[in-house]
């Protein structure tokens, strides 16, 4: 960006100067509730695929992930889906959407799978959340190949993870619209018996598995997996748009097994009915989660960026 392109930047009227204010997200979605306590409402649901927790629990351990089916009904996914395209469309990142309510009860029906894997009364870092707009076009495109977390302490001696990241797609994702890709970790030669990444052994190419999910059907990997995001194409009739949070068992503390200053003034919560995330909690999670993940936000937001960037710094907890 050149200067003349960064003054004009700072001349546009930041698309969150209201973010401070309550009425300024209502209006934006007068039918998504913020309140004190997200989870003491129960989310819409379409519960049959929950009696599959005990298997999705053996799938994470022999294999690394589990895929569910739809969890939350279709159009309520779609419903969430257009909150999200709505905020990017006014240049706020997708993870806004989690002022709302409805952003964090879409996870609670999951809860037979994440007490079966993690343990009664598991928890989450209110900073550790995410969420992706992946337009439908060639040079869009999820993250790239990654381990989350390589610290063997991140999966039990059991082989049930401690800290488990929870993705759930609210519009169906395919390879043409950037789904999400795994190896396997029994497939995976480069995965050291601690987690350790040894040098990538890919001679293997039909160990890779695609992960198309319709909207509303959670995936959920350990953090030793190697996974990326596809690439998107033009021929995708929509966006790959999806939230992420990441869930760990109670004995788990992430501020010594994976230390991070955006996590700072933040500790982890039960994730049930008590949950209390005020508003004002909520936008200092925001800030906290973009400080951890900001790589993409000038890329994805070339004219809101600075905007965003601002946001954080004045919302972030010290
Ligand atoms: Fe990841």
């Amino acid at each position: 960006m050149d200067f003349a392109e960064q003054q004009s930047q700072a001349s546009l009227p930041s698309p969150l100067a209201r973010a401070g204010q309550l009425s300024f997200w209502l209006d934006l979605n007068p039918d998504l509730p913020i309140s004190v306590a997200p989870l003491a409402r129960t989310a819409p649901t379409t519960l049959p695929g929950l009696v599959e927790a005990r298997r999705h629990a053996a799938d994470t351990i022999a294999e690394g992930y589990f895929q569910t089916v739809p969890i939350i009904p279709r159009s309520h996914a779609g419903r969430l889906a257009q909150a999200i395209s709505g905020l990017v469309q006014r240049g706020i990142p997708p993870i806004f959407c989690m002022v709302y309510d409805a952003f964090w009860q879409m996870f609670a029906p999951l809860d037979p799978v994440l007490r079966e894997l993690l343990g009664e009364r598991y928890q989450m870092m209110p900073t550790d959340i995410w969420a992706w707009h992946v337009a439908p076009q060639d040079n869009a495109s999820g993250w790239g190949p990654h381990r989350d977390l390589e610290t063997p302490q991140a999966i039990g001696t059991d082989g049930r993870p401690r800290l488990l990241n929870v993705w759930l797609p609210l519009t169906d994702v395919s390879p043409l619209n950037a789904c999400m890709y795994v190896l396997p970790q029994h497939l995976d030669r480069s995965l050291g018996a601690e987690g350790e990444q040894k040098e990538l052994d890919l001679n293997d190419w039909q160990n890779i598995r695609a992960l198309p999910v319709p909207a509303g059907a959670a995936l959920g990997w350990n953090t030793h997996v190697l996974h990326w995001g596809g690439r998107s194409s033009t021929r995708a009739s929509q966006p790959r748009i999806s939230v992420g949070i990441y869930f760990h068992n109670r004995d788990c503390d992430l501020h010594e097994i994976n230390p991070d200053t955006a996590r700072a003034g933040f500790t982890s919560l039960d994730f049930d009915p008590g949950l209390q995330l005020p508003f004002e909690a909520r936008l200092q999670a925001i800030a906290g989660a973009i400080y951890m993940y900001n790589r993409r936000v000038p890329a994805d937001f070339p004219d809101t960026w600075e905007h965003i960037f601002q946001f954080a710094r004045q919302y972030k907890r010290n």
